[in-house]
């Protein structure tokens, strides 16, 4: 996928691809400008989907594929639980959690990374934040398999049959979620889950309706991603030999280091906007009512923007990568996912004084998601 990013950064930076009727913006200067105007570029692409009532209740509360005020407001209930001050109290956790996890596989020879570590830690986390039990988490792991299977990746929009497949699990995963939104109701506890039911917006309180996209954009935006940052880092120390020995001998790189793998592997490569009217990018004009897929996996790459854009540097500042977005859908949990990073990986070195990628690993189609399925390691313990 790199070097077709390269070729249409140079050769077709704006590109109109007619097979699947949408355009694909390539360069670091096209994209960002898109991303800072939610107003000309929507996140709402519902009109464009194929409709499918069995997940209504999904997007009714998923602020991610909702335009202002609406989003502003829903945005606004939930960030203070994600400032990086309230982030930090939870390091003690995560610091605990981690060991935990390791000493499950301590001593063995191989292990696979995503079992033992990269999905279990932020699923447990977050699972933990919203007050959903973390026995659950092998169920939310089936909805996050659901939420990304797309059979077509070059196409923006899911096609029916790729919609079908989703239906059952997401439609699982409502009932899941509203049984636990109705036992809060009746019996609020201290989480996230609690706090929506007692928000106001508005004057008003939310329904149960619309808590549920809510909490369901939190659990799987708040581990998938954060899963793949991990096995990304362990793919990243694999390839780039000096970079592991560096961060070896100097722990003080390590946010540096976890910036560049964000930059290099970008979990999600691609956003998606439609134009609400007709609109410049680069030197085309997109007409009203047309989707762009914007390439930040691309934009991260652009040489015209970042200095030796295809070295690996893990001292590379400043680092301005595009990988939690930008604008006012900017990652909400890009302080947790960062945290929960830079506290797992250290543990990790110190606990393996060797580990490299074994035979075996499954990657996902890059197009649609940079990371790791299954990650065998071979370590040597301390
Ligand atoms: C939004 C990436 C971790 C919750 C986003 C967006 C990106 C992103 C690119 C912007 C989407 C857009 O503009 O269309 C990532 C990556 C992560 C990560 C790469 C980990 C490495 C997390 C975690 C959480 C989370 C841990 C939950 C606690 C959200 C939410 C939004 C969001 C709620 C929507 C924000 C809004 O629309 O205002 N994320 N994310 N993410 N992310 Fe993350």
């Amino acid at each position: 996928v790199r070097d077709w990013w390269r070729w249409m950064r140079d050769n077709d930076p704006v590109n109109w691809d007619g097979r699947y009727g949408a355009w694909h913006v390539f360069r670091y200067a096209d994209v960002v400008p898109v991303l800072a105007e939610p107003l000309i570029f929507s996140s709402d692409l519902s009109e464009l989907v194929p409709p499918q009532p069995e997940v209504e209740l999904f997007n009714r509360g998923n602020f991610a594929r909702m335009d202002p005020p609406r989003h502003d407001k829903l945005r606004r209930l939930v960030s203070r639980a994600f400032t990086p001050r309230v982030v930090a109290d939870l390091a003690p956790r995560i610091t605990a959690v981690t060991q935990e996890l390791l000493d499950a596989v301590a001593g063995e020879p191989e292990f696979d990374l995503v079992t033992a570590l990269a999905y279990p830690l932020p699923v447990t986390v977050i699972a933990e934040l919203l007050g959903v039990p973390t026995s659950d988490r092998a169920l939310f792991r089936t909805w996050a398999d659901a939420l990304l299977t797309q059979p077509l990746p070059d196409r923006m929009v899911p096609d029916e049959e790729s919609m079908r497949l989703r239906a059952a699990p997401l439609g699982d995963m409502i009932d899941y979620l509203l049984a636990h939104i109705r036992a809060r109701r009746a019996a609020p506890r201290d989480d996230l889950t609690s706090q929506l039911i007692a928000a106001e917006v508005d004057g008003e309180r939310l329904v149960d309706d619309e808590i549920v996209g809510f909490v369901g954009l939190l659990l799987i935006a708040g581990h998938i991603t954060t899963t793949t940052l991990l096995t990304n880092t362990a793919l990243s120390l694999d390839e780039h030999p000096d970079a592991a020995r560096d961060l070896r001998a100097d722990r003080s790189l390590v946010p540096s280091a976890l910036e560049e793998v964000l930059r290099d592997r970008a979990p999600f490569p691609r956003l998606a906007r439609v134009a609400m009217h007709d609109a410049a990018v680069g030197t085309r004009t997109i007409p009203a009512g047309q989707i762009l897929n914007l390439w930040i996996g691309s934009a991260n790459h652009d040489e015209r923007e970042f200095r030796d854009a295809g070295t690996f540097d893990i001292r590379r500042h400043p680092n301005p990568h595009l990988t939690f977005g930008h604008g006012i859908h900017f990652c909400l949990g890009a302080p947790l996912a960062r945290l929960e990073a830079a506290i797992a990986v250290p543990i990790l070195l110190d606990r393996c004084t060797d580990l490299v990628v074994a035979d075996g690993a499954e990657l996902f189609d890059a197009r649609v998601m940079a990371g790791a399925r299954r990650l065998p390691m071979a370590a040597v313990w301390s």
